[in-house]
């Protein structure tokens, strides 16, 4: 089945960045916010990355203009009723979720594909909120912050999902430039199940005094080559996130390695989330190019 049109759920940080990869690539796409205010908010954030992306010579100054044109705002559902695919984007709430799809359900052509991004609930979960037809075409679509950068989407599978539906869904995640992954529907995915472990053992080596706070980023930068350390990556994730999710996979596991950190726990309820409140296992406030780790433990 060929996408020519997606539609949008959520105009935030990740539904943006979606909304942009979409029309980069040549769909036309129509995105749906609450409120025309996050609308116009969203698409201020996508003609910024346009200009970068114009300035730096990854799109031409012409298709500037061009990508912005296939992209249309608004806050009615039904405005996305003949999509031929719906990636959702809004914030990470089972009953919100499952509360619009249910609507959508109702409004869109029989052959539209329900896609969520959800970082880590259960895609069947959400499905089940539509009919027994519609639930052949569900799926996840898990793209990575920032969206037009990221080479990655992993396209997960539940166990009634149709296999040609399947098969469009990772084509149209390599229409995107993207390289897709399949996964099954365990909460997590891939990437998640192996990355979130790793986050709260880094809390955990910090709880129990192995190491100071820069010195297990730097154990991991120096000695593994990531890019950061990993309480630079939970700052950027966000902790408050980073707490959700674990709590959310712990739930489904039972496993301790999934148990979020008693300090995780007590930086969230301080509003210590990391870069977006200026305080996190490092304060930003002063100066966020050279933050200085805090005093935790
Ligand atoms: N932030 C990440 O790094 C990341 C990465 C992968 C996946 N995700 C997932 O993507 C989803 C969105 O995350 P985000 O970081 O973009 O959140 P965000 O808070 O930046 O954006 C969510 C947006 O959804 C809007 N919204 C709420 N209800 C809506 C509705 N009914 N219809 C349309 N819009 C609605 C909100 O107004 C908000 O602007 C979540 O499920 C999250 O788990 C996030």
């Amino acid at each position: 089945m060929e996408i020519r049109k997606v539609g949008v759920l959520g105009c935030g940080l990740m539904g943006s960045g979606i909304a942009q990869t979409c029309a980069t690539a040549g769909m036309d796409v129509v995105v749906r916010e609450v409120t025309s205010e996050l609308c116009e908010k969203g698409f201020a954030g996508i003609e910024k990355s346009l200009r970068k992306f114009a300035e730096k010579g990854t799109i031409k100054p012409e298709q500037e203009a061009e990508i912005r044109g296939r992209m249309t705002g608004t806050t009615e559902l039904k405005d996305l009723a003949d999509c031929d695919l719906i990636v959702e984007a809004i914030i990470e709430n089972l009953d919100l979720k499952r509360e619009t799809y249910r609507q959508l359900d109702e409004l869109c052509k029989p052959e539209t594909i329900f896609a969520s991004n959800t970082s880590s609930l259960s895609i069947t979960e959400m499905m089940t909120s539509t009919r027994p037809e519609r639930q052949q075409r569900f799926i996840g679509l898990h793209f990575f912050n920032p969206v037009p950068l990221m080479k990655l989407v992993e396209v997960v599978r539940t166990i009634l999902t149709d296999e040609a539906v399947y098969d469009s869904a990772v084509e149209f995640g390599r229409q995107l430039g993207k390289t897709p992954v399949r996964a099954d529907d365990r909460s997590g995915f891939i990437v998640n199940r192996l990355l979130v472990p790793y986050l709260l053992d880094s809390i955990r080596a910090l709880e129990e005094g192995v190491g100071s706070i820069v010195d297990i980023d730097n154990g991991m930068k120096l000695g593994c080559g990531h890019p950061m350390g990993p309480l630079t990556l939970l700052d950027f994730v966000g902790l408050d996130t980073t707490y959700y999710i674990a709590e959310i996979m712990f739930n489904e596991f039972r496993e301790r390695r999934f148990a979020p950190p008693p300090l995780l726990k007590r930086m969230v309820l301080a509003g210590l989330y990391g870069r977006k409140s200026g305080r996190g296992f490092y304060d930003y406030t002063a100066d966020a190019r050279n933050p200085t780790p805090m005093k935790l433990v």
